[in-house]
């Protein structure tokens, strides 16, 4: 297939690019594009220079378009693209149109049929949590959610990871941390503050982990409530998931569901101190689900807590995975 990455100098563009090589997927030829900072740069592809180019205004001559420029970029040219091209759309710009389809592979890969050249990415919180809380809720049916994340500098791309670095600097030397990616100065801190406050009181990530899961699982009935928070972190969303169910779930079985999930290491051995962390689930293409216990508070309830490298699988990974089922649409059944 003939490939462009759109957004390539970026977080995900980058590892977009690493995928690509690493799963092996078929490019017959890569094109690059990112703004017109960047055009004339090049990047490395199995061993090769491409050359990086500004995005034109016109369609792209490839198969398949992976976009990742951000929502006002996807907004306005995904529709151009889609004219020649299947475009597979990091942002949110299309996630909630009905007949976009949103998918997570090892879940709803069915959902590609049909699709009208655009299809989107889920949110990297959604996708996440999702990769745990699908599997169980395939068996035990989940009724009620309650998600408290620790989301990393990254998730607001490489401006995040380099404001996160540059602060800690200036902040060990004793000078004014400076913030223009995030509302506050991130190192050592936390802020529950991800995107645009909504007039209900959460934020728009919030309410995305919400909206995406009722599409990605089918489930309109499905309760959630997220608090979304940015930790100092570099990689790796980490979620705190407390579940209601409608049948009778036990840590043991909840443990053996997991153990079988596709794109799941279970990581759940407390006494030898090994549980999901960002440090062990950076660069991984699973993610990993640990601290599963019975809740306290719920009949049927669960707690457990899940890691997972959100330039991955809450975003690069997923979305190749997407275009892998253009090639093979059973792929993950
Ligand atoms: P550039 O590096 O040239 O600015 P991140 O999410 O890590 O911030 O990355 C955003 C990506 O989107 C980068 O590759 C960036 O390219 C690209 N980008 C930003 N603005 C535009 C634009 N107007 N046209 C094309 N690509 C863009």
């Amino acid at each position: 297939m003939k490939v462009a990455i759109v957004g390539a100098t970026g977080a995900v563009g980058q590892e977009l690019i690493s995928v690509l090589e690493k799963r092996n997927f078929p490019v017959s030829e890569l094109r690059l594009y990112a703004s017109i900072r960047s055009a004339g740069k090049s990047q490395k592809f199995r061993g090769k220079e491409v050359s990086i180019e500004a995005l034109p205004e016109t369609p792209l001559p490839v198969d398949v378009v992976l976009a990742s420029a951000g929502g006002s970029i996807s907004k306005q040219y995904a529709p151009i693209w889609a004219q020649q091209s299947v475009v597979v759309d990091n942002s949110s710009a299309f996630r909630y149109e009905p007949h976009v389809p949103l998918i997570i592979p090892e879940i709803n890969p069915q959902a590609i049929q049909g699709h009208q050249n655009i299809i989107a990415n889920p949110n990297c919180t959604t996708a996440i949590l999702l990769m745990a809380l699908y599997p169980l809720h395939k068996a035990f049916r989940a009724k009620r959610v309650i998600v408290s994340t620790y989301q990393s500098s990254s998730g607001a791309g490489a401006s995040g990871m380099d404001e996160l670095l540059h602060g800690t600097k200036q902040f060990l030397a004793g000078l004014p941390v400076e913030h223009k990616t995030f509302a506050h100065p991130l190192p050592f801190n936390v802020i529950p503050h991800i995107d645009a406050f909504q007039e209900n009181g959460y934020t728009k990530e919030e309410m995305k982990v919400l909206w995406e899961t009722q599409k990605i699982i089918g489930d309109p009935d499905i309760k959630l409530s997220c608090t979304a928070v940015r930790v100092p972190t570099l990689r790796v969303h980490a979620e705190a998931v407390t579940v209601e169910f409608e049948r009778p779930v036990t840590p043991e079985v909840a443990r053996e569901v997991l153990a079988g999930a596709p794109g799941v290491d279970l990581v759940d051995d407390p006494a030898s101190k090994r549980y999901p962390l960002p440090l062990t689930a950076t660069g991984k293409f699973n993610i990993e689900v640990g601290r599963i216990r019975k809740n306290l508070v719920f009949e049927n309830g669960l707690d457990f807590f899940v890691a997972g490298d959100q330039l991955l699988k809450g975003a690069a990974l997923n979305a190749v995975q997407i275009a892998e089922l253009l090639l093979k649409p059973v792929a993950y059944q």
